[in-house]
C-alpha cells in the first residue's frame, strides 16, 4: 500500500470516528429509566394471576366505562371496540370456529383478569400507566357487558373480577398440565 493511501485510510478512519463521537454526545436520548429509581414493588410486579392475585382494589361500572372508552380508547380501536386501526375488543363471540373466525377479547380470550392487567400496563397505548384502577375495571366492565358477559348494571371490582368466565375460557389445551 502506498504511503498515500495508508495515510487516506487513516484520515478517513479518523473522520469516521469523529462522526460516531459526535452522534455519542449529540443524538443519545436515555430510554426508560434506571431500575434504583423505581421505587415500589408494586411498580415491579404487576402482574394479575387467572386466580386474580394482585388485582388492586377498586370498583366501576359499564356506564362509567363507556364515557372513557369513547374519549380514551375509541379512536384506536372504533367506537364499538371493533372496525378500528387496533385490534378488535368487543363482538365476534362465538366465531372461532366459523368460516370467518375473529379473535377479539371477547371472543378468544380465557380470563376477564387479563384483560384489567394489559389495560393498566399498556393502554391508552400513547400513555400508559394513566389510568386509575377504579377506571381500569370500569373499562373492563364495558368491553365485558358489550357481549353480556357480565350483567351492565354490575360493579366490578377485585372480588367478582376473577369469578368472570369467559366465553373461550375452554378452547385452550395447557401445555403443561401439572
Ligand atoms: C393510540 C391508539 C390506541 C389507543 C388510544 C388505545 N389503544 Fe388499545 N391497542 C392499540 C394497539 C396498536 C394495540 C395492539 C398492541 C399490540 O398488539 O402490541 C392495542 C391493544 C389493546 C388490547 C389488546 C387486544 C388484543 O386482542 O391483543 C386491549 C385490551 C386494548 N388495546 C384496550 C384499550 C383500551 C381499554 C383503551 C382505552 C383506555 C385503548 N386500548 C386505547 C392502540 C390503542
Amino acid at each position: 500500500m502506498s504511503t498515500a493511501m495508508t495515510s487516506n485510510l487513516i484520515i478517513s478512519t479518523a473522520f469516521l470516528l469523529s462522526i460516531s463521537a459526535c452522534y455519542a454526545e449529540t443524538n443519545y436520548q436515555p430510554l426508560g429509566k434506571p431500575a434504583t429509581e423505581i421505587s415500589s414493588q408494586s411498580e415491579w410486579n404487576l402482574t394479575i394471576s387467572p386466580d386474580g392475585k394482585n388485582l388492586p382494589e377498586g370498583s366501576g361500572n359499564a356506564a362509567q366505562g363507556a364515557k372513557i372508552f369513547a374519549l380514551q380508547c375509541a379512536a384506536c380501536h372504533g367506537p364499538e371496540g371493533i372496525g378500528g386501526t387496533a385490534d378488535p375488543l368487543m363482538g365476534e363471540v362465538g366465531s372461532l370456529a366459523s368460516e370467518y373466525p375473529e379473535k377479539t377479547v371477547n371472543s378468544y380470550w380465557p380470563y376477564a383478569t387479563t384483560l384489567f392487567d394489559y389495560i393498566r400496563r399498556a393502554m391508552p397505548i400513547d400513555r400508559p400507566f394513566s389510568l386509575s384502577a377504579d377506571e381500569v375495571y370500569a373499562l373492563s366492565a364495558y368491553i365485558l357487558s358489550q357481549d353480556g358477559i357480565i350483567d351492565a348494571e354490575l360493579d366490578l371490582s377485585e372480588k367478582n373480577l376473577p369469578q368472570v368466565t369467559m366465553p373461550n375460557r375452554d378452547g385452550f389445551i395447557a401445555i403443561y398440565p401439572d
